[in-house]
Order: C-alpha cells, then structure tokens, then sequence
C-alpha cells in the first residue's frame, strides 16, 4: 500500500446544527482533498462529529432525549449536511463508535501502564461551560474569568492528569528548529511559539469523575471516571487511521495492524483558530508520548462573523449554510467562502459581498464565458471544435502552473484568484476578437477558427483548475463541452486538448443571473 495524503477536519460539536463555520472548514478542508488528486495523489479525507462531554450531555438533556439516541439522530442531519456540502470525505468519525473508543482507551491504557498519567486531588476555579480548570493567569485585569468561561465555581476533584512539561523543549524545537511540526500560516505558529516560550505548561488533567459527568468514554483503568472530551476528541484523527491497521497509527498503541491498510498517520489536520493550542500543544505531545509520529502540518483557519458581528444563535446574527445552497445552488456557496476567505484571516459575511461575487464573477465572469464560447461554435461552427490555435495558450498555461502551485501550498483563495486571470483574460479576448464580426466575413473565417478554439479551450481548462472548488460546474463545463467523466486531474489542464473535429454538447447557464433587488 502507498502513502496517503490524509487530511482532517476538526470534529464538531454535536450540540445544534452546521453553521457558516462549520460548513467553511469543510469545504476548503474539501478544496485541498480535491486538489491533491487532482495532483495524482491518493488522499484519505476524514471529518466527523465530537459526540461526549459536557455540551452534548446538556444539549440531550434540553430536548429531554439520552445521549445516545439524540447522537443518533442529530448526527444522520450533519451526515446528510456533509452531502449537501459535497464534500468528498472517506469517512465520517463518530466519537460514540466502538472503534473509535478503543483507540482511545488503547491510548490512555499505554500512558498509564508506562506511568505517563498519575491521580491526584486538585482544588481550584472551575467553568463548567468549557470543562475546564482556570487559574489566576485566566483572570482579565479586573480580576474576573472571561464572560465565555460561563460561571466559574470552586471545585476540589480527585483526577487523573498527564505532565505535559516533559515534552516541552521537545515540542518548542519541533515547530522552531526540526520542522517535524509545520504549522500555517506562519503567524499562528509564531503564537503558538510565543506561548510555549512564556509559559510553563501545566499537566493536563485528562478525566472527570462519572458522579459528575457521565457521559463520555470510560478510562481503562478506572470504571469511576471518564476521558476528558479533549482527550477523546483529538483522538479521532488516529482512531480511523488505527482501526482500519496503519501501521503508523495502530502499531504503537499495541493494536492489530493489516498487511492491506492504507497508510495514513500522520495526518495534516485543518481547523480553526481558537482550537490552536489543543491541537498544536497538547495533540502532538499525546502523540509523542503515545509513540506516534506527530502530525504532518495543521492548517488554522480563521473565523467567519456575520455584518461585523459574531455569529450568533441567541442574537439571530446567523447564516445557514444549507439554506444559502437551496437558494444559490451549491457551487455559488464553496466558490464564495473559498474566494472570501483564505486559511488564516478572519473573514465578514454579507449578503451584499456574496450577490455581488454571484452576480460579477460566476454569471457575468465564468459564466457569461462558457455560455457564450458554446454558443458561437455552436452557431457558427455547428458545434464542431476547429484545428488547435494558440492564441490563449501562454494566458492558460500560466494561470494553470499558478493556481495548482497554488493549491500545492494550502493557498485556496489565490488558486481562484490565478484561475480568474484566465476568466478575465478569455472575456477580453472575446471583445478584442469581435468573433460575431468575423463570422460575418467569408475571409475571416480562419481567425474566426482560431478564436473558438481558444475560446473552448480556455473554457475546458477552466473546468479543470476549478473541479476542487466548484465540482457540479466543472463536470457541467465538462459535459457541455462533450467531454466524458469528470475534469478532476490537473494533468488535463495541459493545452490542446480538444481535438479537430471533437462535436460540443448543448450549451446551458452555469450560474443565471439574478435579479439582486430581490436577493
Ligand atoms: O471546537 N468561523 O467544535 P465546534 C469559522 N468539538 N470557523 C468556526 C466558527 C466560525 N464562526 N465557529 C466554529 C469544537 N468554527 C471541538 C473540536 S477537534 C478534535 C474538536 C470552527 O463545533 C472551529 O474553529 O465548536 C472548529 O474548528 C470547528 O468549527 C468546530 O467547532
Ligand atoms: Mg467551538
């Protein structure tokens, strides 16, 4: 078995329903998978929902459901929004499976029989809407807890904790020195840099007591307890990897490996930025604690609001990502949160930005493009592709190099940006060449030739440079064009690969324009 290109989404919360950001991190975690075998790669794209804790428990209680039947149901609605994403995952992790358990309870049971985790009394501040212990150091300057951490409550617990320092030099020079730890985009890793410098990390306490939270996966070592949900959590990324017998992820924690498996771990794991510090901090140090290689490189994203504001259920300050699709088409909403929003910044949503990118660069721009290209073969070639001109080749071949580099380095916003040249570049050559003034000169007839194949040309390499974000419309460019299967190798983006005499299909918009008063 060969290596896989094995890429990851954080797992969300099974307490409401997908939202924008959710919906973003999967998509562009989708652009990448696209892309890489497009490159030719083999790639294995794992996303899933994080199903214990405190939060699910709650949530469950709320609609007055158990845990495990609320999980049931409510995780077959982010499946199916998954689908309606269209996202090309291989899998889809829940932490509530048995075979995701047992990794975990594989994992803590080898830290504890090595006597990497100890038990012992902790008293201190508590927030129970986070799960987690804070100290003066999380005080603001007034001497109160941020408004996020919810009521914060004295608490004294016997618990099981695992001394993240001894792996601290170890992981500072992982990310600055020995490159074993990338992390994108560079000013995140200087954050996370910056704190493992400034900080002493604490041991990170790894269980709750069942009287006070039952709802989660049971240590191995002691009934009365179970895993913190971070523990269990992170744990999914090498759960699928372990259960399935890669080696790299199954060997280490003593379970089955398969001669046949495909070989995954380590992963890069996409994500967004305010669950940094779990997976770059304390994921790798469980990693190498566990024996396992530490992950091949973390994407942190940024975060979506709404009109300038946080999103927000409580305030209506939202946008729903599967309501966009019914009403846009899916294509109009990957395209619009992939050209948004890079991985890095934080990004604005508003209705206005969206319309306008529709209206501008999918109806008028890529649209506009391929429908008229089709339509004058069509009428003026009876939709016979003629002999290979070159007049766009240079504009082609440098947005093709461009935008694959581009994908190559997690750049998914500038991928469509470079492909744009090539959108921008073909709608002037149409008004430059004035081909409906050709077509009524018997001796032009040879430039009229060479103008549409370059114009149908250009369009089926569009296809392909856009098949990682926009799949749907790049198959349609695809059939339009008379082409079988589907554009999804960049290899195919070479010119001249429309051939004489080829005969196109029926040309139909791709993204009809909109009356925007109305939205
Ligand atoms: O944190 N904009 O789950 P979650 C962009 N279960 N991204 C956003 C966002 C926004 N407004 N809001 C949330 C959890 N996200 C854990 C993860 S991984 C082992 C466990 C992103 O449902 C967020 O940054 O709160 C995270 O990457 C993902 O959505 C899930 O968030
Ligand atoms: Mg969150």
């Amino acid at each position: 078995m060969s290596e896989r290109f094995y890429i990851t989404t954080a797992i969300d919360y099974l307490n409401g329903l997908p939202h924008l950001g959710h919906a973003y991190e999967k998509v562009i975690t989708d652009v990448i998978a696209r892309s890489r075998r497009a490159m030719g790669e083999s790639v294995f794209y794992l996303t899933g929902l994080d199903e214990h804790g405190q939060k699910v428990q709650q949530a469950a209680a709320a609609e007055g459901k158990e845990p495990q039947a609320y999980c049931d149901e409510l995780s077959a609605v982010w499946r199916a929004a998954a689908g309606r994403l269209g996202l090309s995952n291989d899998d889809f992790i829940r932490t509530t499976e048995s075979r995701h358990r047992q990794v975990v309870q594989a994992m803590l049971a080898k830290l504890y029989g090595e006597g990497r985790i100890y038990r012992s009394t902790y008293e201190g501040w508590y927030s129970t809407k986070e799960e987690t212990f804070l100290t003066d150091k999380d005080r603001l300057p007034d001497g109160t807890f941020p408004a996020h951490y919810g009521e914060v409550t004295r608490l004294s617990e016997t618990n099981y904790f695992f001394p993240l320092k001894p792996y601290q030099a170890w992981l500072i020079d992982a990310i600055e020195t020995t490159g074993e730890l990338r992390i994108y985009p560079e000013y995140r890793r200087n954050e996370v840099l910056g704190f493992l410098k400034n900080e002493v990390l604490e041991d990170l306490c790894i269980s709750r007591p069942k009287a006070r939270l039952s709802w989660g996966i049971p240590l191995p070592f002691d009934p009365d307890y179970v895993t913190y949900v971070w523990f269990d959590a992170l744990t999914n990324y090498v759960s699928v990897p372990a259960s399935l017998g890669d080696k790299a992820a199954a060997g280490p924690l003593n379970l089955p490996v398969r001669a046949e498996a495909p070989l995954l771990w380590p992963a890069v794991h996409v994500l967004g930025k305010d669950i940094l510090k779990f997976h770059a901090v304390f994921w790798p140090i469980m990693l190498k604690a566990s024996g396992l290689a530490v992950p091949r490189q973390i994407l942190a994203h940024g975060w979506w609001q709404k009109d300038g504001e946080k999103l927000s259920k409580t305030t209506g300050n939202v946008v729903d990502p599967i309501a966009v699709i019914d009403e846009w088409g899916l294509d109009a909403f990957r395209y619009y949160v992939t050209r948004e929003l890079d991985i890095g910044p934080d990004g604005n949503w508003t209705n206005a930005g969206f319309q306008a990118r529709y209206q501008a660069e999918l109806a008028n721009g890529l649209g506009n493009l391929v429908n008229r290209s089709l339509k004058m073969l069509v009428s003026y070639r009876a939709g016979r592709v003629p002999a290979v001109s070159r007049d766009l080749e240079p504009d082609a071949t440098r947005a093709a190099a461009a935008a694959v580099q581009a994908y190559r380095e997690f750049g998914t916003q500038r991928a469509l940006v470079e492909t744009w040249e090539l959108v921008t570049r073909a709608n002037r050559f149409v008004e430059e060449t004035a081909p409906f003034k050709l077509a009524k000169d018997p001796t032009q007839a040879a430039r009229l030739d060479s103008v549409l194949y370059s114009l149908v040309e250009a369009c089926r390499i569009l296809a392909v440079l856009l098949y990682p974000v926009i799949p749907t419309t790049a198959s349609r460019i695809y059939s339009q064009l008379g082409l079988s299967g589907a554009p999804d190798r960049f290899a195919e983006a070479a010119w001249g690969g429309l051939a004489e005499g080829h005969t196109v299909g029926t040309p139909e918009a791709l993204f009809p324009r909109r009356d925007l008063a109305k939205g």
